[in-house]
């Protein structure tokens, strides 16, 4: 099945990517994390993004579109495809939906994870990242085993620069006023499934394999 996750940061989205990644065989693209390794890597694209990042902005629609554009036109066939992170505005959703038709993958299911602001900073300040593994942690709600260590590999957990109050606000702001509305966009073409965002990610896991079963029925 293909999916596009949506939602405010810190709602979830790659928490129960993870899961889902793992549980159903499906491919996992983060735009976030792509624009990470490009910074990473200190490329062009990741040397102009850096700066929009950082302070809690959107990276320019075409530098993105065009990242994922590479990623899902050399992704395998046969594995259906979880989007986490884009579309983010309006032009993102009409790009995608043009990319999709090209290569005969449309999206068919946008799921929505509400989360309210409160939460929403409590998650992203106590989130802390391996890089390597890509493992995500929480200091409260998700230790890891040994404070500070990844479990998977072992490496010293980071802090995100864009995960602290201010940016997190900052990044707030601009998801209600450009992501936000393309929630009706899916909405609008009857494939938006909203769920509790503060739900746990194993219960949001077992309630999306419920509705993909509920689909595969229906088709
Ligand atoms: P991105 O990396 O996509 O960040 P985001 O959308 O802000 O989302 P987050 O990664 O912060 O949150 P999440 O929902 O995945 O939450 P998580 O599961 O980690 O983007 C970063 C930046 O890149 C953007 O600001 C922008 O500059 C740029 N960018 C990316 N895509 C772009 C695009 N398309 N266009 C333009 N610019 C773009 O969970 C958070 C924490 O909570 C974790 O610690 C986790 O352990 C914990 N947690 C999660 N779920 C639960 C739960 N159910 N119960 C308890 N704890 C939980």
């Amino acid at each position: 099945m293909n999916i596009v996750l949506l939602g405010p940061p810190g709602a979830g989205k790659g928490s129960l990517a993870q899961l889902l990644k793992e549980e159903h065989s499906l491919l996992h693209i983060s735009t976030g994390d792509l624009l990470r390794e490009e910074m990473k890597k200190e490329s062009d694209l990741g040397k102009q993004a850096k700066s929009y990042v950082e302070k809690g902005e959107l990276v320019p629609d075409e530098l993105v579109t065009q990242l994922l554009a590479n990623k899902l036109k050399t992704a395998p066939k046969q594995a259906g495809y979880l989007l986490d992170g884009y579309p983010r505005t309006r032009a993102q959703a009409e790009s995608l939906d043009a990319l999709l038709k090209e290569i005969e993958r449309p999206v068919q299911l946008a799921l929505y994870l509400d989360c309210d602001l409160d939460l929403i900073i409590r998650r992203i300040t106590g989130r802390r990242v391996a890089p390597k593994s890509g493992r995500v942690y929480h200091i409260v709600n998700r230790p890891p085993k040994r404070e500070g260590f990844c479990d998977e590999s072992g490496e010293p957990l980071i802090q995100r620069p864009d995960d602290n109050e201010e940016t997190v606000r900052k990044r707030m702001a601009v998801y209600l006023e450009n992501t936000l509305p393309i929630v009706q966009y899916y909405e609008d073409q009857g494939i938006l499934r909203k769920m509790d965002g503060a739900k746990e990610s194993e219960d949001l896991q077992q309630e999306l394999v419920e509705l993909i079963d509920e689909q595969a029925r229906l088709n």
